[in-house]
């Protein structure tokens, strides 16, 4: 008797980094590679989970793809013209959503802001984080209210089906994924096995019920989505919230997007009353200073589809301890280097003995070669002291022989340089040929080499 008891209860060892499955214990993942990542979890294979007991199985049957009909998706629109660009145009019914995040960062408060802008659907947000009474007080402090958003302070999934089985919600949100278990697997909640077998029966019941769901995942110290990669590969969409804690501006980023692209971006501000859409966000991006600085200067970039002027920010000072600091925040390290080793040899700046400090307003990370120029102009200002006029901004890639090479979607960049008030944007020759610079206000200076560039400036200045 006691051993049929043993037989069916089942544990199997986990990589907690990948959520590679071994029936032993090893010592290092042969998928990931990870050291040390296994942890045993007790699993039941027995009466596999459904998010329905009483679904009636309909099994699939191979279809021609031309028989296959399908009425045009009708997406739910939300309020939130951010969140509804970064989706691909709303919400697709039936799509599973990762919402991930580190803590602190405002995800219950954009999903709670969702549920409590969207009065005309019938939202169930479940939270295991918060009591009703946080999720009401946090409620009052966002403006909007709708009485066709629920709230279950549940974490056990077959529950939480009951319930939504009873309500009948057009979306479901979940907050969060780590704090759900389900009763068919034994582990503690938030382990690799219940996190993916929690995500397996809501994929379901999204699947079949044609219902959104969005799912809420805390993020590792080590910027990893908690849990396995493998609940990125199961949902439809992984959208990424980022942003200094500390700061009042929030990036909402897509990394997966089966319903659309992944270079949409959506910004935010942190204010008293939740979170802010950020319809112009040049305007934050660019610090109100008040006196001109050496150092300084702001480059065109585009994340996404977007473009958006930007500042750059640079400190180069005599190295007082041996060896020069190099260090750069927002912008990728090695790329900084590569631009010095060109100042420095194609320019004929003297670098050797500077440290060099990098900085990117308003917190972002920037990855757009199209921001070089901007970056080494900023660097050529703080060594020569020489304060770049604040009607100019740059455009352009840098290539290792110090020539300028063309950006894409240079239109865009004009267009939005112009925008805000722009007199000047340094490009490349070859960005240059084929524009109509008739048609633009702002005065687009053509350059091949960086030195063309800082001799324009100079004059530019000079007539100032
Ligand atoms: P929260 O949504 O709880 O973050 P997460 O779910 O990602 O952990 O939001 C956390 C921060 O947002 C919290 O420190 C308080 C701040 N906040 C505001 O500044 N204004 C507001 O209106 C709300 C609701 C929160
Ligand atoms: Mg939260």
């Amino acid at each position: 008797m006691f051993e049929s008891v043993m037989a069916k209860v089942k544990s199997s060892y986990f990589c907690q980094s990948c959520g590679f499955q071994s029936p032993k214990w090893l010592g290092r993942c042969p998928s990931c590679n990870e050291w040390n990542t296994f942890v045993e979890e007790l699993i039941e294979k027995e009466e596999k989970g459904s998010w329905k007991s009483t679904s009636t199985k309909i099994s699939s049957k191979p279809k021609s793809i031309t028989e296959i009909t399908y009425t045009e998706e009708h997406r739910i629109l939300a309020a939130d013209q951010e969140l509804n660009r970064v989706l691909g145009g709303g919400i697709v019914p039936g799509s599973l959503v990762l919402v991930g995040g580190e803590p602190g960062i405002g995800k219950s408060t954009l999903m709670l802001q969702l549920a409590l802008q969207l009065p005309s659907h019938k939202v169930l947000y479940v939270s295991g984080e918060e009591s009703e009474q946080q999720i009401r007080m946090r409620a009052e402090r966002l403006t909007d209210t709708s009485k066709n958003c629920f709230i279950l302070t549940e974490t056990g999934t077959q529950n939480i089906f009951k319930q939504i089985e009873l309500l009948q919600p057009q979306l479901l949100i979940i907050d969060s994924i780590q704090t759900l278990h389900s009763s068919f697997i034994e582990s503690a909640a938030g382990s690799i096995s219940q996190v993916r077998e929690c995500t397996a029966e809501l994929l379901k019941y999204a699947k079949e019920t044609g219902t959104p769901v969005f799912l809420i995942g805390h993020i590792t110290k080590e910027g990893m989505l908690a849990g396995p990669k493998v609940l990125e590969h199961m949902v439809d969409t992984v959208l990424q919230f980022e942003g200094d804690r500390h700061l009042t501006y929030r990036i909402l980023r897509t990394t997966k997007n089966r319903f659309g692209s992944t270079s949409e971006l959506g910004i935010y501000e942190m204010s008293g009353y939740g979170l802010r859409e950020v319809t112009n966000p040049s305007e934050i991006l660019l610090s109100q200073r008040e006196e001109k600085l050496s150092g300084i200067a702001i480059g065109t970039m585009l994340e996404g589809n977007r473009p958006l002027l930007i500042e750059i920010q640079s400190l180069v000072s005599p190295a007082t301890y041996g060896t020069p600091q190099r260090s750069a925040t927002g912008f990728d390290n090695k790329r900084m280097n590569m631009l010095l080793a060109v100042l420095e040899k194609r320019g004929g700046l003297r670098l050797g003995a500077q440290d060099v400090f990098l900085n990117i307003a308003g917190g972002l990370k920037v990855e757009d070669p199209a921001l070089d120029l901007a970056v080494c102009m900023s660097i050529v200002s703080s060594l020569e002291e020489q304060i770049i006029p604040e009607d100019c901004c740059f455009c352009g890639e840098i290539g290792l022989g110090g020539e300028l090479r063309a950006v894409n979607r240079i239109e865009q960049r004009i267009t939005e340089a112009e925008k805000l008030g722009f007199k000047h944007l340094f490009v490349s020759k070859f960005n240059s040929k084929g524009l109509d610079k008739n048609k633009y206000q702002i005065q687009l200076h053509a350059a091949s080499k960086l030195e063309e560039v800082i001799d324009t400036l100079s004059s530019i200045i000079t007539k100032e």
